[in-house]
């Protein structure tokens, strides 16, 4: 067992936080161990919640056409949330949570060794960017991080609600094929 294995067989009996109750499944991430790309969310949905698997619902099938525009996909990336466990009725991860949460995230992300790390949506940048991270002001620039090339972008059921955002994350993944070229 590798120990990105081992850490997903711990995480799968997690109770450190309230979530545990609730959840029908956790949802620990997906993607190849060596992945140099990984892509973060806010927390499992419904869908994610009843599969084990982040980003299966509307807002993954965009996703996945995302990753297409810039000949990614799923089997070239890692993809994980800020919080493992579905939130009930999709309300945002409490900053309690969130920090429970935590450790899990980190911990991939050391074994992982990703390159670039793309956050989707502002709950995720706002606790792995900055605290004050502003969506619509600084989506699409690099931040860094531990010496890791940081990227947020608009949330996939942001770019669902409101598709005039679609054109600026095109700009964005274009920004994020160039990084990659360069690794
Ligand atoms: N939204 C997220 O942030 N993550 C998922 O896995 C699904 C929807």
């Amino acid at each position: 067992m590798t120990e990105l294995e081992k850490l997903r067989e711990s995480c799968l009996g997690c109770e450190r936080c309230e979530l545990c109750r609730t959840r029908t499944n956790v949802v620990f991430g997906v993607g190849p161990e060596d992945a140099d790309v990984m892509f973060i969310g806010e927390g499992p949905g419904e869908h994610e919640d009843l599969q084990g698997e982040p980003f299966v619902g509307r807002g993954g099938k965009l996703l996945d056409d995302m990753l297409e525009l810039i000949d990614l996909d799923r089997s070239k990336v890692y993809i994980a949330n800020m919080v493992k466990c579905r939130p009930p009725k999709n309300r945002d991860p409490l900053p309690s949570e969130q920090e429970a949460c935590e450790p899990w995230l980190e911990r991939q992300i050391e074994l992982i060794e990703p390159k670039v790390i793309v956050c989707l949506g502002r709950i995720a940048a706002m606790r792995f960017i900055k605290p004050d991270f502003k969506i619509t002001r600084e989506h699409g620039q690099w931040f860094e991080r531990d010496g890791r090339r940081v990227m947020a972008l608009y949330h996939p059921a942001a770019l669902l609600r409101d598709p005039n955002k679609r054109p600026d994350t095109f700009e964005d993944l274009k920004r994020i094929q160039a990084a990659i070229k360069e690794i």
